[in-house]
């Protein structure tokens, strides 16, 4: 049985590898699109790819009246939200790629997400390399209590910090919470030079040109310094095997689960 998906961000530099991807597979059928600026096209003629002939629409509501049993958000943040609600409330699963969500949004959309018997999965990076930082990250911090995290990105990255920091953090928050050993908020200067506190870890973004996304954590004690970094390069291949895997096993999921891991054994 193949799995419908409708993809919303299809025609983004992420979304647009991910659904040329699912051209390729046999068990995922492509059942619609969404992207404003290409609303009313087939995605295969806009993507050149002849094995995609899936409608494109300008608004979620219009693109899920084609059935669906996943719903893949990899648009913008300002949208996420509602674009995963409304996924929810139409009785899809839901994969979620885009990053600048909230612990709180993420809340609210776990109350929903239960209510409707549904799975989301929520992953702020999808590439096997991150998937690895965040499990090396969990066992050092098993063992060493003071850590920061550090992420880059290409300068025009809208949101701060990046999907992959957040994640990182709020895992690492139910290891332990880090100690520090100035309070922040005795900071002697500028605060906001000290970082974001988030899921209690703090966190530095670097938006420059030159950079492509990369997130780096580093582990302190006494004489000894552990750092553990994950690159990527320009091209949105990383994540495509790991959103794959995602839309395959939403289904088995119910509420949010954070992190691909949620799917594979590690
Ligand atoms: N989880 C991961 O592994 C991973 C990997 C890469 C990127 N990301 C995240 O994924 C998101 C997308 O990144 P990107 O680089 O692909 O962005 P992008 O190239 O700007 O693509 C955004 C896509 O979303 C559509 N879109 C934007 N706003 C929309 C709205 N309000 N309603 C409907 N469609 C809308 C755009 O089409 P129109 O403008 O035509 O509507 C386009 O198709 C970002 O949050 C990024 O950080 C996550």
């Amino acid at each position: 049985m193949t799995i419908r998906v409708c993809l919303a961000g299809a025609t983004g530099w992420a979304g647009s590898e991910l659904a040329r991807a699912i051209a390729r597979v046999d068990d995922l059928t492509l059942a619609a699109a969404v992207s404003r600026t290409h609303a009313g096209r087939n995605l295969g003629d806009v993507l050149g790819e002849p094995r995609l002939n899936c409608p494109v629409y300008a608004t979620i509501s219009e693109a899920l009246a084609h059935p669906c049993e996943v719903f893949v958000e990899y648009t913008k943040p300002d949208s996420a939200k509602f674009h995963i609600l409304t996924a929810l409330e139409h009785g899809a699963h839901v994969v979620v790629g885009t990053s600048g969500l909230t612990d709180d949004d993420f809340a609210e959309i776990d109350d929903v997400a239960k209510l409707q018997h549904r799975g989301v999965l929520a992953c702020g990076n999808f590439a096997l390399t991150v998937v690895l930082l965040q499990k090396f990250a969990e066992a050092a911090a098993k063992l060493i209590p003071q850590w920061e995290i550090i992420d880059y990105a290409h300068d025009d990255k809208v949101d701060a910090p990046s999907g992959t920091a957040r994640e990182l953090a709020a895992r690492l928050s139910k290891v332990r919470h880090p100690e520090v050993t100035v309070a922040v908020d005795r900071t002697v200067g500028s605060r906001e030079a000290r970082g974001a506190t988030l899921s209690g870890s703090q966190i530095h973004s670097v938006r420059l040109p030159g950079y492509v996304i990369s997130a780096e954590i580093i582990f302190g004690m006494p004489d000894q310094r552990l750092t553990i970094r994950h690159d990527s390069g320009n091209s949105a291949r990383p994540y495509v095997d790991g959103a794959l895997l995602a839309i395959r096993k939403v289904s088995t999921l119910v509420g949010v689960h954070r992190g691909l891991d949620s799917v594979l054994e590690l």
